[in-house]
């Protein structure tokens, strides 16, 4: 069977980055630009050219790098628009003209003042103009869903007519719901003469919630294109978010048979860059790209999921470039899981070693809601098994010396259980890697810094920051927090948290060599 094609049109850098505090310079947008393209994306919308000088520049120069997509920029029904388009566009390998014009009754009298000829007039005149240029025309009627129908069919029936090539059907307030939505494309379908000269598409904002449900039902009513942003990122609760469209269709494709043209394994990897260049945290549980979505804690479930994957899994999260999934240890977990753990942390454990340590996670489970590995490795530890391995580093002092143009230089004093003083010191990228490898050099362990985040505890120019690194070596993961008002400090105090514990983990006890001994 021959499916039929979804177009994915990714508006993150026009409509995701018109949210509060997610703006993002030239140089982020081309970056985003890129993974868009390699994520193969069809349309990306740029940005919107008359808005500013540095969105103008922005939509050039991806127009004038990305190839394999087509880039579209926004434009609202005027003359001036559209020519910052075109000449915005000029470089583009299929450049696209967005032009929108507001349709329903309140945005007619409160944001153009105009009647519905008026508006008509002004939407056939401007795609006209647009069409000398370009022939990639896509038109939206602002707060379509609040629009009359008949005359959003008036509407669509004269911009087929001038020239469309995409009628987009935005729910601007996110005020639809899915039964409605697809109600509102069959009418638009069956009643629009000339409808099939274009591409149905849709727009969906997320403020109850119903961003994707809404484009999803849009699609079974035959729309052909989606409207989305990389984590749903948008103006107030968002847009409806690609990766989640994307996987319903793939996964569902018994359901729907449609394909996008979306190279899935990329979908992780734009999620994480988003979110580091907007600063918008993507929440644990988001479907998808939240850290929970592959996480499985409820002891009936890591048992089902041990025994067979998809017991509790729909999708593999390799499918969407993550890592494997994840049994979270906490109250819920069974000794199946524990056992599991145990393994993964190099323990073979008896039974009866199996039954101690199980009977003191579940005392700690009651009072700690997240286990970590480390939690899980004291436990066993503290059974004198394994006693000698726990080895540990403080951190005495911090040089971190820096000037622009120079290479950072990082000095450190550890503590190490015994007494002794370690000191090393090293250069890096910046000063905190100069300082993680000056610690690396005492302890002679080659950690791979995974995950850097701050985060502000306190408000003022000399508020707490909180340092949470990920470190692995030789297969193992760790998490390391440290706090202080200096951040370069802080980071040190979580990098030594992380290694302190990765000794803990470590059956050879602490690595002795490359340490170059204080005064
Ligand atoms: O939400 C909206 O209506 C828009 C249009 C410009 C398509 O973003
Ligand atoms: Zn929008």
């Amino acid at each position: 069977m021959n499916s039929e094609k979804l177009i994915i049109f990714d508006t993150t850098l026009r409509d995701g980055e018109q949210c509060p505090g997610a703006s993002l310079n030239i140089k982020e947008k081309l970056e985003i630009a890129r993974q868009l393209a390699l994520l193969k994306v069809d349309v990306i919308e740029a940005g919107f050219p008359a808005a500013s000088p540095g969105d103008f520049e922005s939509v050039k120069q991806i127009a004038g790098e990305v190839r394999g997509a087509s880039v579209a920029g926004l434009a609202r029904a005027l003359e001036k628009d559209i020519e910052a388009n075109v000449r915005a566009l000029e470089k583009a390998e299929s450049p696209r003209i967005h032009i929108f014009l507001s349709t329903s009754k309140s945005h007619r009298v409160h944001m153009v003042n105009k009647a519905k000829e008026e508006i008509i007039e002004m939407g056939v005149k401007a795609i006209r103009f647009a069409k000398k240029y370009c022939d990639d025309i896509e038109f939206s009627p602002m707060d379509a869903t609040r629009t009359e129908k008949e005359f959003l069919v008036d509407v669509l029936t004269a911009m087929i007519d001038a020239g469309a090539t995409t009628l987009n059907i935005p729910d601007t307030v996110g005020y639809t719901i899915p039964g409605e939505f697809s109600d509102l494309i069959h009418y638009l379908k069956t009643n629009t003469p000339g409808i099939d000269k274009a591409v149905i598409s849709v727009h969906c904002h997320n403020d109850l919630g119903l961003a994707v449900a809404n484009s999803l039902a849009a699609v079974q009513a035959g729309a052909r294109q989606v409207e989305c942003t990389v984590n749903g990122i948008g103006e107030r609760a968002g847009n409806a978010a690609m990766e989640e469209i994307v996987m319903a269709l793939k996964t569902r494709k018994d359901f729907f048979g449609i394909d996008t043209g979306i190279d899935t394994k990329h979908i992780m990897a734009c999620s994480k860059l988003v979110s580091s260049l907007t600063g918008f945290f993507v929440q644990r549980n988001k479907a998808v790209v939240g850290k929970n979505a592959f996480a499985h804690e409820s002891g009936i479930h890591q048992h089902g999921f041990l025994k067979k994957k998809d017991t509790f899994e729909i999708m593999d999260p390799k499918d969407i470039g993550g890592d494997d999934s994840e049994l979270v240890m906490g109250k819920h977990s069974g000794r199946n899981a524990l056992q599991h753990k145990c393994k993964e942390l190099g323990y073979d454990l008896t039974q009866e070693e199996l039954d101690t340590v199980f009977n003191e996670f579940k005392i700690l489970a009651d009072e700690k809601k997240e286990i970590f590995d480390d939690d899980i490795l004291t436990l066993i530890q503290k059974q004198n098994w394994s006693q000698k391995n726990l080895s540990t580093y403080s951190l005495s002092k911090v040089i971190s010396h820096f000037e622009t143009g120079g290479s950072p230089e990082g000095t450190v004093e550890l503590t190490s259980r015994d007494g002794k003083l370690h000191r090393a010191t090293a250069n890096g990228d910046g000063p905190v890697d100069a300082l993680f490898n000056a610690i690396d050099k005492v302890t002679g362990m080659a950690c791979k810094l995974t995950e850097y985040q701050v985060m502000s505890k306190t408000h003022g120019k000399d508020a707490q920051g909180e340092v949470t690194v990920h470190v692995s070596h030789d297969n193992r993961k760790v998490l390391g927090k440290g706090a202080g008002v200096n951040t370069v400090e802080a980071s040190g105090y979580a990098y030594v948290n992380a290694i302190n514990k990765l000794l803990i983990k470590s059956k050879a006890g602490p690595i002795e060599g490359g340490e170059i001994p204080g005064p």
